[in-house]
């Protein structure tokens, strides 16, 4: 991996953002996938941003010149009040997890550390340094469990891994007195950056794929569902939530289920290619379909999805020299 820093100068990803007045902000996990977005959507702001980050899966590369990057494990309280000990921030926004559906199975004591734990000790540090807003990165797939009709945040949860389930513990410690917490559960997320190996997400695992010839693998005869939101969407609601007064939970996805060979199929209609697929077993603790209703987040004029599948597709596959 690349040690380098980057400067930040992606318009597409940080489109729609509103007048804000800037402000400190506290990102953990800003070195992995998702947060590096929501870095470079508050530098392109003007805000102040600091990343806490252990590296265990982001790359420091991930982290744009200019933003500092304190590496420590969240989920070592000590450590992490050293880290910011005497910095003020306006708001958090916490993103770093263990993110593995299959790998919290098998190794649950890390995953309750780090995300329940963790959670806390954010938390803790977020009232310390007077922060007054924290918005936590949550789950809507791994949470709800199957949604034969997409989720909304009133569903009843029904996580089926540690992951979740520590997720679901999660929103709960953020909502403490002294904070304005509020808890985005995302889809599926997909863009740029997403890691191509088997720490990434499924469209990044199979532009990974195409790019370097190899066939794609289908866990299954293709079938399940998954809601996909384009991580530049998940940023512009990261940012409305820190602009907003709203409190509690907010689906962030798209409404969309689309099965994995629909997704094949969408691939090669957009990039041409004609990928060679292979099928293999169901893995333990997947679900079959997840899609949330992202109705109340447009409702309360909090935020909407903007990017087709079609064109998040496009995007991501040009970021990876493909198409
Ligand atoms: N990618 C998705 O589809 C998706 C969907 C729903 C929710 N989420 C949530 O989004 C957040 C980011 O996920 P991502 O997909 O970008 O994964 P990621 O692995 O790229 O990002 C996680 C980041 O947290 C850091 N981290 C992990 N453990 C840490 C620890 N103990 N201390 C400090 N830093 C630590 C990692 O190094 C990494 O930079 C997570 O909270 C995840 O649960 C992601």
């Amino acid at each position: 991996m690349s040690t380098m820093a980057r400067s930040v100068g992606d318009p597409h990803l940080t489109h729609g953002l509103r007048a804000m007045t800037s402000r400190r902000v506290l990102v953990t996990g800003g070195a992995g996938f998702v947060g590096s977005h929501l870095v470079d959507a508050l530098c392109a702001h003007g805000d102040d941003v600091v990343v806490v980050d252990d590296l265990s899966t982001g790359d420091r590369a991930n982290v744009p010149d200019g933003v500092a990057l304190r590496v420590v494990d969240i989920s070592d309280g000590p450590a992490l009040g050293r880290a910011i000990e005497g910095a003020h921030f306006d708001a958090v926004v916490h993103c770093a997890a263990k993110t593995k559906v299959v790998q919290s199975a098998e190794q649950p004591e890390l995953y309750r550390r780090v995300i329940v734990d963790g959670t806390r000790n954010v938390v803790d540090a977020a009232l310390a340094t007077g922060a007054r807003d924290l918005v936590n990165i949550s789950t809507g797939g791994a949470i709800y469990g199957e949604t034969p009709t997409c989720a909304h945040e009133d569903s009843p949860l029904s996580p089926v891994s540690p992951y979740g389930r520590f997720k679901a513990e999660a929103e709960a410690i953020v909502q403490r007195h002294g904070l304005r917490g509020i808890s985005l559960r995302l889809g599926n997320a997909y863009g740029p950056r997403q890691r191509d190996d088997l720490e990434g997400g499924v469209i990044s695992i199979f532009l990974g794929a195409l790019r370097d010839g190899r066939p794609l693998t289908i866990f299954g005869d293709g079938s399940a569902e998954r809601d996909y939101v384009y991580v530049g969407d998940v940023a512009d609601a990261v940012l409305a939530a820190l602009d907003a007064s709203a409190t509690g939970i907010y689906n962030i996805g798209t409404g969309v289920a689309t099965s994995v060979n629909a997704l094949v199929g969408l691939m090669r209609r957009v990039l041409g290619a004609s990928p060679e697929v292979q099928h293999a077993p169901v893995r333990a603790g997947e679900i079959q379909r997840s899609c949330l209703d992202v109705s109340k987040a447009a409702r309360d004029g909090l935020w909407r999805p903007r990017t087709t599948l079609e064109d998040g597709l496009g995007r991501t596959a040009r970021s990876m020299h493909l198409g």
